[in-house]
């Protein structure tokens, strides 16, 4: 069975990032994958800080990622870049953690300044954690989405919606033509 792990990288709640995680969840509604999420909020932020490679709450998000055939990885921007608390976990990740997984990443922004985001700050770190397929991200600015009640996503534009359903279109053929359990 396919396996989709999703990690949201927003400190924050309600959070954009995440609407857009449950969002992918509901998308491959009608397959019969196992999807989880990790949402770096969630993790012991004493793991998190004080470098518990061991910590419980690394360890279980470690594995998830390990059993995981696909990776979506979500972070707002922050400072032009993605968010530290992501960073931490990213960094206690072992090494070569997202080796042979497809990786599907998505940026979401106040503004499209920082669109190059994805390409200059994030796929350096997760090429530097082993991915080899990390395909083409979305760039989303507040003005395209929001959320109600702080988990569903809206769209507000109907090329954001356009462009992040041809992305998790491509990240599920790539999936199938990879043929990965
Ligand atoms: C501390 C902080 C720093 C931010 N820095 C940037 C930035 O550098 N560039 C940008 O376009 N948006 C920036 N933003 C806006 C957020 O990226 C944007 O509102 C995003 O959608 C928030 O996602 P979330 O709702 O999942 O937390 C910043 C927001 C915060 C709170």
């Amino acid at each position: 069975m396919t396996t989709l792990v999703m990690i949201a990288g927003s400190p924050s709640a309600p959070s954009r990032t995440t609407a857009l995680m449950d969002y992918a969840a509901r998308y491959y509604g009608d397959t019969n994958w196992q999807i989880s999420a990790i949402h770096a909020r969630d993790l012991d932020p004493a793991e998190l800080l004080h470098g518990q490679f061991n910590g419980a709450t690394v360890q279980a998000a470690a594995a998830q990622i390990a059993a995981a055939a696909g990776v979506i990885i979500g972070t707002p921007v922050y400072k032009a870049a993605y968010t530290g608390v992501l960073k931490c976990l990213l960094d206690l990740l072992p090494s070569g953690a997202l080796a042979g997984k497809i990786v599907l990443p998505f940026a979401l922004g106040g503004s499209a300044h920082h669109a190059l985001m994805i390409d200059y700050a994030l796929k350096p770190v997760l090429a530097a954690l082993g991915a080899e397929i990390i395909l083409p991200g979305v760039y989303l600015i507040d003005q395209q989405i929001g959320h109600q009640n702080g988990r569903e996503l809206r769209f507000t534009a109907p090329e954001a919606e356009m462009k992040v359903n041809q992305a998790l279109d491509m990240l599920a053929n790539t999936l199938r033509l990879t043929n990965m359990p």
